[in-house]
């Protein structure tokens, strides 16, 4: 069976403390070596480390000035200085290139997940991410592209990255994901677990591309999915770090 990996959901797991700085370093102590996380765009175009499309389900205002804000606002209609009155249980919502260099600093591989708010704006939250990349010192820089994995379910947000190493992101397999594929010459694809058939993993693997499934909870679907030659899984539970087959 080939190794696999474990990979942290959301940093830590999704919960509290999901696409934290803080989360991640509990996701280290429990011996996770590759973290997923979620980047998102400010108004003003800063890319940052945020699952929601709204703020008010981990991020909330704590500026007394802010107090009726609605917790429906859009993380993309604020700006960067505006996230400095939002806190994910007292924590500030970390830019990209924070927990790049976090995630550098502990070795750890990632998989950073391009969530475009908007159609629209996929392509822009592409080039946000090269451009904080492009801000990496070498040798930083070319561990992060022999290392990192990109993916989105908005391929338009990984065109701009084309040459590093990419997923595509699905729930269910579309039918014509393998023209998508070699357009982005995208390494792997990422399924949602139900979407992980045996057969959709068969397809994947017969065009020598590597499968990765969120989100696995549970041992004995991860034992299958193993056997199915699965080569990561995302997880919430932080206490499956070191579990091998
Ligand atoms: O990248 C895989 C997984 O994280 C996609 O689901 O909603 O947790 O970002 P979500
Ligand atoms: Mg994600």
């Amino acid at each position: 069976m080939p190794t696999l990996t474990w990979w942290a959901h959301r940093g830590s797991g999704k919960g509290p403390t999901e696409n934290t700085l803080s989360g991640m370093k509990t996701a280290v102590d429990a011996g996770f070596k590759a973290v997923e996380f979620d980047v998102m765009l400010t108004a003003d175009g800063l890319p940052v480390v945020h699952h929601d499309w709204v703020m008010g389900r981990c991020a909330m205002s704590d500026d007394p000035a802010l107090a009726g804000t609605d917790p429906l606002t859009p993380l993309a209609s604020l700006r960067a200085r505006d996230l400095r009155h939002y806190s994910v249980r007292g924590e500030r919502i970390p830019s990209f290139a924070e927990v790049m260099q976090f995630c550098l600093e502990h070795n750890l591989q990632a998989n950073v997940e391009l969530k475009a708010t908007q159609p629209r704006d996929a392509i822009r939250l592409g080039y946000a991410v090269l451009s904080a990349l492009s801000e990496l010192p070498e040798p930083l820089k070319s561990r992060v592209r022999a290392d990192w994995v990109f993916s989105s379910f908005y391929h338009a947000s990984l065109m701009p990255l084309k040459g590093l190493r990419l997923a595509l992101l699905y729930e269910t397999l579309a039918d014509r994901w393998v023209v998508h594929a070699d357009a982005l010459q995208a390494e792997a694809v990422h399924l949602h677990v139900l979407g992980a058939t045996p057969e959709a993993v068969r397809r994947i693997h017969t065009t020598g591309r590597q499968v990765r499934v969120y989100t696995v909870n549970d041992l004995e679907i991860a034992r299958e999915l193993a056997n199915r030659g699965v080569a990561g899984l995302f997880t919430d539970r932080m206490d499956f770090a070191q579990h091998s087959f």
